[in-house]
């Protein structure tokens, strides 16, 4: 039996060990996938201890992305330009480092809810990690224009300069957005978690737009239910993300790609 584990701090509530043993089982997968609590300074320390029992490989969440970053041998370029880490394999006594966010959420939207990225005016709120680890796959994708707002300028200035070499990224303040609209909004902000609302002008829903919040939830946040009141097209939570970048995960470790459905539609219901 393979040892998996998810660390972070906190980690209770992490979901990631129902969907990795929902994968094994379907794709009979000998493995077992447990939830590791490290101190905020104590990651390494935590993860080598893993590496030393015989752990194969960790997923990493808030906030040990840039630790677990900083501890790999190697890194895959999605991981390294977004200078984050939620996929470690350990292997040989090399560390392995990839980041799965990006993918899940293209991945998520492009194919769960049939929205091709392709030719559409995306706009991503914000510009901490979260933005941070999706933009390499979501500019790999070929929007027709991908534009980041963030109520501190700056971050999405820093950015568009930083993912330039990869693509056009536009950055602006929110209320620069007055007058546009968009066909992908996606929130990246933290507000979802404070249950406040980042502060988008009236309008920049294209009438067939999708809302996506990288956040999921059991009710709407209150970013999806601004843009149901806006009448957008689609509302989506970032559940599908969630599980379609632990498929991600297990495909690095077991090199077997999940069917990830039936997975999305037993954790709605673990949460609702
Ligand atoms: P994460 O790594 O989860 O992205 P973060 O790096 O702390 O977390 O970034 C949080 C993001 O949410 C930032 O873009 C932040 O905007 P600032 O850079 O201006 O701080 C954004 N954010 C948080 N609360 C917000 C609010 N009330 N309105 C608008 N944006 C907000």
């Amino acid at each position: 039996t393979d040892q998996y584990a998810v660390i972070g701090n906190p980690i209770s509530h992490s979901q990631s060990p129902l969907i990795h043993s929902e994968f094994a089982k379907q794709t009979g997968q000998n493995i077992v996938y447990d939830r590791l609590s490290a101190p905020l300074d104590g990651f390494d320390r935590v993860a080598s201890a893993f590496v030393g029992q015989g752990g194969k490989g960790l997923n990493i969440t808030l906030p040990f992305k840039g630790d677990a970053f900083r501890l790999a041998h190697q890194l895959t370029s999605r991981a390294s330009v977004c200078e984050a880490v939620n996929t470690l394999t350990f292997k040989d006594g090399v560390i392995y480092g990839d980041n799965t966010d990006g993918v899940g959420l293209v991945r998520d939207i492009v194919e769960n809810l049939d929205m091709p990225i392709a030719g559409k005016r995306v706009l991503l709120l914000g510009a901490g990690g979260a933005v941070r680890g999706v933009l390499l796959p979501l500019l790999e994708e070929k929007p027709a224009s991908l534009t980041v707002a963030n109520r501190t300028v700056e971050k999405a200035q820093a950015l568009a300069s930083q993912f330039a070499p990869y693509g056009a990224v536009r950055a602006v303040g929110y209320p620069d957005l007055m007058g546009e609209q968009f066909d992908i909004i996606i929130n990246g902000t933290s507000t979802s978690l404070h249950d406040e609302l980042p502060p988008i002008p009236h309008g920049v829903f294209a009438p067939d737009a999708l809302a996506y919040d990288m956040v999921y939830s059991a009710g709407l946040t209150p970013f999806l239910k601004r843009a149901q009141q806006e009448k957008a097209g689609m509302l989506a939570d970032g559940l599908g993300m969630l599980v379609e970048q632990a498929a991600e995960s297990f495909f690095i470790w077991r090199g077997v790609k999940p069917e990830t459905r039936r997975v999305m539609a037993i954790l709605r219901e673990v949460l609702n």
